[in-house]
């Protein structure tokens, strides 16, 4: 599979009042054409910061980004604007790049715009786009109040859309939709995905969300990618205690199965201060006292499984690594 974007020790610190921030502590992982990756962690831990920092939307302090075969880590504005179409933004909430004063018609049709088309060639791509996504072309001449949460989802999957991207980032892009709204706009994000090949980062802090489209997941804590590989796996036999504790605490589908909101205990620590060792050693129930003193390289196959602990829930052996096991 060829790699269309490819993320290298990635760092980016914030800083604030209280001192340096490490929001991203050096993330490696690589999207490929036509797949979706699931980027999960708890509300804090640096997913956002990652997506904004892969569309060069806030500075980096270190690493780089890979574009197709362009490093566009230090680009300026200008150099960056062919590179901008092939990679945009979809947000928990649409109203972000929709203008409430502008029909949605407008807003959607904005790139293409300020690309120079003619109006009546625009007219016709955002129906194409809105009746792609389910929705009237006529809805063109509506404003954004006039449309559901679901609906408003649709157009900002139009919007990411109008540039035919290569890479769409994905930030919670369902967390604020009812749960029956949720499986539509998914559905349709595959759907547009198996038509396109469109390749999806699909940010979320709920693990249930991603199981249905990723096809491979990062789990991230504290900045850092914790473990990593191809989602199935991952939700049968997690091998990094917090992928295990985020697993236990998720939503199911079956309300009679187990769910044990305690399996995550405390509170994430402060990026401004993490602590020493491995990240996770102050809520982890495995710790031990090599854990304070030394932190775990993320080990394994970055094409298959990887984990960073000193001792994992299982050892990733052969049977994980081989593709026959897949
Ligand atoms: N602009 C900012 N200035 C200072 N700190 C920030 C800023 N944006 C995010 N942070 C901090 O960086 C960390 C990661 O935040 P974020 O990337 O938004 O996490 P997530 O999306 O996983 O919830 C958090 O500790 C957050 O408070
Ligand atoms: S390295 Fe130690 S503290 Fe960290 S996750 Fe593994 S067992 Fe837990
Ligand atoms: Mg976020």
């Amino acid at each position: 599979m060829k790699s269309l974007l490819q993320v290298e020790n990635l760092q980016v610190s914030y800083p604030t009042q209280d001192g340096r921030v490490f929001a991203l502590a050096g993330v490696d992982f690589t999207l490929h054409a036509g797949e979706t990756v699931g980027l999960v962690g708890e509300s804090g831990c640096g997913k956002s910061t990652l997506g904004k920092a892969v569309m060069r939307l806030i500075p980096t302090t270190g690493g780089r980004i890979i574009l197709g075969e362009r490093d566009i880590t230090q680009l300026g504005r200008k150099a960056l604007l062919p590179h901008r179409a092939a990679m945009q933004m979809m947000f928990q909430d649409p109203n972000g790049s929709l203008n409430p004063r502008q029909s949605v018609g407008k807003s959607i049709g904005r790139p293409l715009e300020v690309a120079g088309w003619k109006a009546a060639a625009i007219r016709q791509r955002v129906g194409e786009l809105l009746e792609q996504v389910g929705l009237p072309a006529a809805a063109a001449a509506r404003y954004p109040h006039e449309f559901s949460g679901g609906q408003r989802q649709r157009i900002g999957i139009a919007r990411a859309l109008i540039l035919e991207p290569q890479v769409i980032i994905c930030d919670e892009p369902v967390s604020a939709l009812d749960v029956s709204v949720r499986a539509q706009v998914i559905n349709l994000m595959r759907d547009i995905q198996q038509r396109t090949g469109v390749a999806y980062l699909f940010i979320s802090h709920d693990l249930s969300v991603v199981e249905y489209i990723a096809d491979r997941l990062l789990v991230m804590y504290l900045g850092r990618i914790v473990e990593s590989g191809p989602t199935r796996q991952i939700w049968d036999r997690p091998a990094h205690p917090y992928t295990f504790a985020l697993l236990a605490a998720a939503p199911v589908a079956d309300p009679r199965a187990p769910r044990n909101e305690n399996a995550l205990s405390g509170e994430l620590p402060s990026p401004i201060n993490p602590p020493s060792g491995c990240p996770f050693h102050t809520r982890c129930p495995h710790a031990q006292a090599r854990c304070r003193a030394e932190r775990p390289a993320l080990r394994g196959n970055p094409g298959q499984r990887q984990v960073a602990c000193h001792f994992p829930l299982f050892e990733l052996g052969a049977r994980e690594l081989s593709p026959l096991a897949l």
